[in-house]
């Protein structure tokens, strides 16, 4: 069975997605690089190792990043899905894990990368907004795209009340694009994602709720 890792930083909830969808594979590790992050006790709650690698100890964004990499590795993950993950990784890192590291971002890329994107969406008008999963890259948030959701922007709508849609979607999407990797229906070849076997391509890759 294949392996997965899941980072976090925070209250982990598109982890829980990720572990409550029984993927087909063993997750591993929840590795957090902050020791109070809350997501943590949900894991252990649930039997799943977890463990902290504590940026704050390392004296520079490499060492860190090695340390990462070889807790990682030491967990024998096939699969790294980085989950609300606030560290900006490495390119050696990121070489390191290639076509194996996934994240999701609370946009449709390539609108709105970085941080604040519900803020940015509300700002500038957009009447359509969501999430994406997609491989990391050196880039920050530039990866090849595996899926995506869309949402509607809503009259009256705040940054919270768009997060919280955007989110319960973020929860559907990531384990369907972590199901594919898993499952070798989805793969990144020559730096684009090439989805197989998939009997329902739309679907897969794009999710548009009803009208709210
Ligand atoms: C999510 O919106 C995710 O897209 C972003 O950070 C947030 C993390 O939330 N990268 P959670 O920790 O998964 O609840």
């Amino acid at each position: 069975m294949k392996k997965y890792v899941i980072l976090i930083s925070g209250r982990g909830s598109n982890m829980q997605a990720l572990i409550d969808a029984r993927l087909p594979g063993v997750c591993s590790a929840v590795i957090s690089n902050r020791p109070d992050a809350e997501g943590l006790a949900w894991a252990a709650a649930r039997g799943v190792p977890t463990c902290v690698v504590d940026h704050k100890a390392f004296a520079s964004r490499d060492d860190f990043d090695a340390a990462l990499a070889a807790e990682i590795e030491r967990r024998g993950a096939d699969l790294v899905l980085l989950a609300g993950f606030m560290r900006v990784l490495t390119e050696p890192f990121v070489r390191c894990f290639e076509g194996r590291l996934v994240n999701i971002h609370p946009s449709l890329l390539p609108a709105f990368p970085g941080l604040h994107t519900h803020e940015a969406a509300l700002q500038t008008g957009v009447r359509v907004h969501g999430c994406t999963v997609h491989f990391v890259t050196p880039a920050l948030d530039c990866g090849p795209i595996i899926v995506q959701a869309a949402v509607p922007v809503l009259a009256g709508d705040t940054a919270d009340t768009l997060a919280a849609r955007v989110l319960a979607q973020e929860h559907m999407v990531y384990p369907r694009a972590a199901r594919g990797i898993l499952e070798e229906r989805c793969r990144l070849e020559g730096g684009r994602v090439i989805w197989t076997h998939d009997t329902t391509p739309a679907a897969a890759a794009l999710r548009v709720p009803a009208d709210e």
